[in-house]
């Protein structure tokens, strides 16, 4: 018997990231090919008309899984039974500035967006956060979300995450199919820690393929900076990979990892001694529609150093937004 449609709500419908996204999460590429979505897409009212181009091209597609598209400026119009959530509006950084710059002109979107989401999506809701600065932001709407689990809100950092696999691969010699175990650690942003001492590469310890010092002075200072590496490239953020990245996020939670460790920005438990309540990176495995901290890694003091670093900073920019935090 066919499957029951699932509400697939995104926000910033009409942007560049969206243009990647939607086709993909029409196509099944997100939820399962046999899984029929309805869209609901949400643009801020002078770019509505751009969305309904984007919503006549969805339909020029005649996808075979979509029962619906919503188009509106209305958040609890958009948000209405979704089961899924992800919340791409915002401002994207330009040259120059680093992401939590953001925060003044992105976060009341997400304490609008967190009541809205609170007020009108499904009890079993999963959110995911995209807009910068990511983690703060899904921080921001889950404080204002207090009828839902912190739990059902995350932030994306599977963009770096793969990132990070594919600078290693490149670095071994190896495809990144070979990579398994890499872990991006706390914020997404040039704190990030992206952690190669539980990864293996074609079942070789990665810490024993490549140098302490290549870590240090080149795989992490150039995934933490990948995001301006490709602005500066581009003149534009990164859209089509942040796209993939929010699918695999999204499918991974929905459909589970098979064991497999992945990245997500999620909300702390204490796991590893991260203050608890920050939207941080923790290595994951996802099953049954839910995601588990992988225990019991060993920390070492050059990790622990950066673990913090880059906690302190989400401490900050927590602080920072408090006037929206109830
Ligand atoms: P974009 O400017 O092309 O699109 C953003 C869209 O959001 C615009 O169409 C805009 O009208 C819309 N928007 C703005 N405010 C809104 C609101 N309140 N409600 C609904 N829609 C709204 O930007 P983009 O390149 O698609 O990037 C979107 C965000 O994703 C940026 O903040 C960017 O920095 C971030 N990003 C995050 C990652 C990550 O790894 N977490 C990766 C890439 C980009
Ligand atoms: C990225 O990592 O590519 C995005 O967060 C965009 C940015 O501002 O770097």
């Amino acid at each position: 018997m066919a499957k029951a449609p699932v509400r697939v709500a995104v926000t910033g419908a009409a942007g560049q990231i969206s243009y990647s996204l939607l086709f993909r999460i029409a196509s099944g590429e997100m939820l399962g090919k046999d899984q029929p979505v309805i869209l609901q897409l949400l643009e801020i009212t002078p770019a509505l008309e751009a969305l309904k181009g984007v919503a006549m091209e969805l339909e020029d597609c005649a996808f075979p899984l979509v029962q619906g598209v919503v188009q509106s400026d209305d958040p609890n119009v958009a948000f209405k039974d979704a089961d899924y959530c992800l919340l791409v509006g915002a401002r994207p950084r330009g040259p120059g500035m680093e992401r939590k710059d953001l925060l003044a002109a992105n976060a009341a979107i997400f304490s609008v967006q967190g009541k809205a989401i609170n007020d009108h999506a499904s009890r079993d809701v999963k959110v995911l956060v995209v807009g910068n600065p990511a983690n703060t932001n899904a921080l921001i709407a889950y404080r204002n979300a207090p009828d839902l689990k912190p739990g059902q809100f995350t932030a994306m950092t599977r963009l770096d995450h793969n990132r990070a696999i594919a600078q290693l691969a490149e670095k071994t010699g190896t495809h990144s199919t070979d990579v398994e175990g890499m872990i991006i650690w706390g914020n997404h942003s040039a704190t990030q820690y992206p952690d190669v001492h539980h990864t293996t590469v074609a079942g070789k310890k990665a810490t024993d393929l490549v140098e302490q010092d290549w870590l240090t002075s080149t795989f992490i200072p150039n995934v933490q900076q990948r995001g301006a590496a490709i602005i500066k490239a581009r003149g534009l953020s990164s859209a089509a990979s942040a796209a993939n990245a929010a699918i695999e996020h999204m499918r991974d939670w929905a459909l589970g990892t098979n064991g497999k460790i992945v990245s997500m920005g999620i909300h702390s438990d204490g796991s590893y001694g991260i203050a608890e309540g920050l939207i941080y990176s923790f290595p994951v495995t996802c099953e049954n529609g839910q995601y588990t901290i992988v225990q019991g890694l060993d920390v070492n003091d050059f990790s622990r150093d950066l673990m913090s670093k880059t906690e302190k900073e989400l401490g900050e920019e927590r602080d920072g937004v408090a006037h929206l935090l109830p």
